[in-house]
């Protein structure tokens, strides 16, 4: 048995559900095969690591309806958002019940296997309304899920093959490694960042802030499929490396990608980011404005509210912080607790508007962005377009 180091994983038990021998491959060959897109291979994944614990599969039908109805599993452990697999109803047909399939990528790889304990038909406005809290389709995770297959298959996974994570191989860690790295560095209290963008000045605050009350910090940027408009990860990862290096102490922080798809449900997906850092080894959790929204469909503090409503429940501590802005007459960053001055005198541009900057060549002001990141995104984004012609 390997030692798991660190605070407990969710639901108790940190899950591990790898098996790359031969022999299962082999044996993953000879069974029919259901072709799973990125995001599903990318939970996959979360699943059979353990960031996803203590799933050890795609959800069944009476997880699925307790997590939508009442944001917990059946067992009684609170999870947010539900882990589906969809498929059509042509596939769901061909597929026995309790039989075993082969998750297929795009590219032929099996990635996984799954014994297919149940196949349900979702009712999609109520996990649309009851999880994003909106049955828009101009919201980009509401779009996704009715975009999804009709019929949900779940059950147990076993992970066959990770996804070559390319570029990024050198800052992927699975939760067993990022608690023993953890304990090695003699950290007791870790504090997790999730981030979908590049970094600015205020992540930088809120980092750092966090970083005085702690050992060390996690940073934790999600990889997987984003919205198309989102800056594109490996520029994102870029402009980590490049404020690492000149404005954080190294022994203090560890750069590690989260390797999943964005959902962009708001106060949900804060406690599901919560629960994945918790399974990484975090004691601690970053929640600022608006975390993981889109578009005005959530409140500026509602994810900060909903976890609070639950801080017990997860055994974790969040840091929970205001939205935060450069004050020129402060002459540093700050927030409405500790900056007495009129919005006229801050200097805050919304993720859209840096971007829209950035695509126009723009240096965003060093209040907002350091420039070695500034010079890094003008690149990155220069780069990206010429790839496209
Ligand atoms: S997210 O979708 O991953 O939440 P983003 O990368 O922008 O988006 O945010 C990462 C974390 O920083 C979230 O916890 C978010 O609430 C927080 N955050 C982003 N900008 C600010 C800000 N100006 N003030 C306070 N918190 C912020």
């Amino acid at each position: 048995m390997q030692t798991v180091y660190g605070i407990k994983a969710h639901g108790g038990k940190l899950v591990n559900l790898e098996d790359f021998s031969e022999a299962t491959r082999q044996a993953a060959e000879q069974l029919p095969s259901l072709t799973i897109n990125n995001w599903n291979i990318s939970d996959l994944e979360l699943i059979g690591i353990g960031g996803f614990s203590p799933l050890t599969g795609f959800m069944t039908s009476d997880d699925y309806h307790s997590v939508v109805n009442t944001m917990h599993l059946k067992s009684g452990v609170i999870w947010s958002v539900p882990i589906t697999l969809g498929v059509s109803q042509k596939d769901a047909d061909q597929i026995e019940l309790n039989s075993e399939i082969a998750l297929k990528g795009a590219d032929g790889t099996i990635y996984g296997t799954m014994v297919v304990e149940d196949k349900f038909v979702p009712d999609k406005q109520l996990e649309a309304q009851n999880v994003y809290k909106t049955t828009d389709e101009a919201h980009p995770g509401v779009k996704r899920l009715y975009e999804n297959g009709d019929v949900y298959l779940g059950g147990a996974i076993k992970l066959l093959q990770k996804p070559d994570h390319g570029a990024f191989s050198d800052y992927y860690m699975e939760p067993t490694e990022t608690r023993k790295m953890f304990h090695d560095l003699g950290w007791q209290r870790i504090v997790g960042f999730q981030t979908r963008n590049p970094i600015h000045r205020a992540h930088e605050y809120i980092q750092k802030l966090a970083l005085e009350n702690v050992d060390g910090l996690f940073l934790n940027p999600l990889v997987g499929e984003t919205k198309a408009d989102d800056i594109p990860a490996d520029v994102r990862m870029d402009s980590y490396k490049a404020i690492l290096k000149n404005y954080y102490p190294e022994e203090r922080v560890r750069l590690v990608i989260y390797p999943a798809a964005m959902r962009y449900a708001g106060p949900k997906e804060a406690i599901l980011h919560a629960i994945v850092r918790k399974n990484y080894g975090c004691t601690d959790f970053i929640v600022g404005r608006d975390h993981a929204g889109v578009g005005d469909y959530y409140g500026t503090y509602e994810a900060q509210e909903l976890i609070s409503s639950v801080e017990e429940e997860m055994g974790m501590h969040f840091f929970k912080f205001d939205n935060s802005f450069y004050c020129k007459k402060c002459g540093s960053m700050g927030t409405q607790k500790t900056c007495p001055h009129g919005e006229e005198d801050h200097i805050s541009l919304s993720g859209t508007k840096v971007r829209q900057m950035l695509a126009d060549g723009i240096v965003p002001p060093k209040e907002v962005s350091r420039p070695e990141v500034a010079q890094v995104l003008i690149d990155g984004l220069k780069r990206k377009r010429e790839q496209e012609v």
